[in-house]
C-alpha cells in the first residue's frame, strides 16, 4: 500500500484528501465513511452570528453553481458550545475556516478556538459575497493579517486565497511571507444568472460565488502559478469531482485538494478519490504519493 500521508505544519493527513468549507458537515456521516478522509473543515464561522444574504441563495448553471450564502453561522462562541462536538466526533481532523471584516474580528475568533481540539485553521480571506475589508485582494494587508494570526496560535495556518485577484502570485507570496503554513485555492469566482422573466438576477444578493467542474481549468491554472512562486504546501480546490480531477491537481503541484461542490452530487466522492488515489498508486509503483506531488514535466 502507497503512503498517502501528507503535513501541513505540524498536522498530518492520512491523506489528501479534504471535505471543503460550507460544502459538508456530520450529517455526511449518514452517506458516507467519514473516517476514511484526510480532514474536513467547517463552514466559516465569525466572532459575531451572521444572518446571511436575502434567498434565494443557490442557482444551479451549467457545469455548476451559484450561491450567496452571506457566511451565516452562529458566531464562535455558539458554534463552539453548540456544534463543534458533533464535528470532533467525527474521529477525523476538524480544520475550523475563519472569517472576519477586521484583523482583530480574526484574531479574537481563532483566540477562542485555540483551546478547543479543532487541528488548524483555514482563513477565509476570500468570501464573494460579504463586503468588507477584502484582505484575500491586498497582498500587504494580507502579509499583515497572516502574521497577526500566527502570533495568537500554535496550530496550523491555511490562507484561502481568491482567484478574484489580478495577481494571484503576489497573494500567494504574501501568505507565504506571513508565515502562513499553507494556501489553499481558488474559492468561488464571482459570477451571476440573469431570470429572463423579470431581468432581475435570480439571487438575492444579485452576485454570487461560482463553484463546480466548469472552474476546474481556472483552479488548475492558479494552483500552476502559485507553485512557480510558493515553498509551503498548496491545497488545490476548484470542480474536483474523480480521482483524475484530484491527480491533475497533485501532478500540477497541490500536496492536497479539497472537495467542494461535488459533495451535493454525490456525498461518497471523498471516499471515493480517497480509494482512488490509493489505487492510481499502487497501479503505477508509487510508493508515496510525495513522488506523484509536483511531478508535471514542464
Ligand atoms: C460564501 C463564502 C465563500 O467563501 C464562498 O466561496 C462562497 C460563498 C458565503 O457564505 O456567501
Amino acid at each position: 500500500m502507497a503512503e498517502l500521508s501528507i503535513r501541513i505544519g505540524e498536522l498530518e493527513l492520512k491523506n489528501p484528501v479534504i471535505l471543503a468549507s460550507g460544502t459538508c458537515g456530520p450529517e455526511l456521516a449518514k452517506f458516507t465513511e467519514l473516517k476514511k478522509i484526510g480532514a474536513i473543515i467547517t463552514k466559516s464561522v465569525t466572532l459575531d452570528p451572521m444572518l446571511g444574504n436575502l434567498p434565494p441563495r443557490t442557482v444551479e448553471v451549467c457545469g455548476g453553481m451559484l450561491n450567496s450564502i452571506g457566511l451565516e453561522n452562529p458566531g464562535v462562541h455558539q458554534f463552539i458550545n453548540q456544534k463543534l462536538p458533533e464535528w470532533l466526533a467525527l474521529g477525523i481532523p476538524v480544520i475550523a475556516s475563519v472569517a472576519g471584516k477586521t484583523k482583530d474580528e480574526y484574531v479574537e475568533a481563532i483566540e477562542r478556538f485555540e483551546s478547543t481540539e479543532v487541528s488548524g485553521f483555514e482563513i477565509n480571506v476570500s468570501c464573494p459575497n460579504v463586503k468588507g475589508v477584502e484582505f484575500g485582494k491586498d497582498p500587504d494587508a494580507l502579509l499583515e493579517l497572516t502574521r497577526e494570526i500566527k502570533r495568537v496560535t500554535k496550530k496550523p495556518v491555511i490562507i484561502k486565497l481568491s482567484p478574484n485577484v489580478s495577481d494571484i502570485q503576489a497573494v500567494a507570496l504574501a501568505a507565504e511571507q506571513g508565515g502562513a503554513d499553507a494556501i489553499s485555492l481558488i474559492n468561488t469566482i464571482y459570477g451571476l444568472k440573469i431570470d429572463l422573466t423579470d431581468r432581475t438576477s435570480i439571487l438575492g444578493n444579485i452576485t454570487g460565488g461560482l463553484s463546480g467542474p466548469c472552474i476546474k481549468p481556472v483552479a488548475l491554472y492558479y494552483v500552476y502559478k502559485a507553485s512557480e512562486v510558493c515553498k509551503i504546501p498548496i491545497i488545490g480546490i476548484g470542480g474536483i469531482t474523480n480521482t483524475p480531477d484530484a491527480l491533475e491537481f497533485l501532478v500540477i503541484g497541490a500536496s492536497a485538494v479539497e472537495i467542494g461542490t461535488w459533495n451535493f452530487v454525490n456525498p461518497n466522492v471523498g471516499v471515493e478519490i480517497a480509494d482512488g488515489i490509493e489505487n492510481y498508486c499502487s497501479q503505477n509503483r508509487i510508493k508515496d504519493i510525495k513522488e506523484l506531488i509536483g511531478s508535471r514535466r514542464f
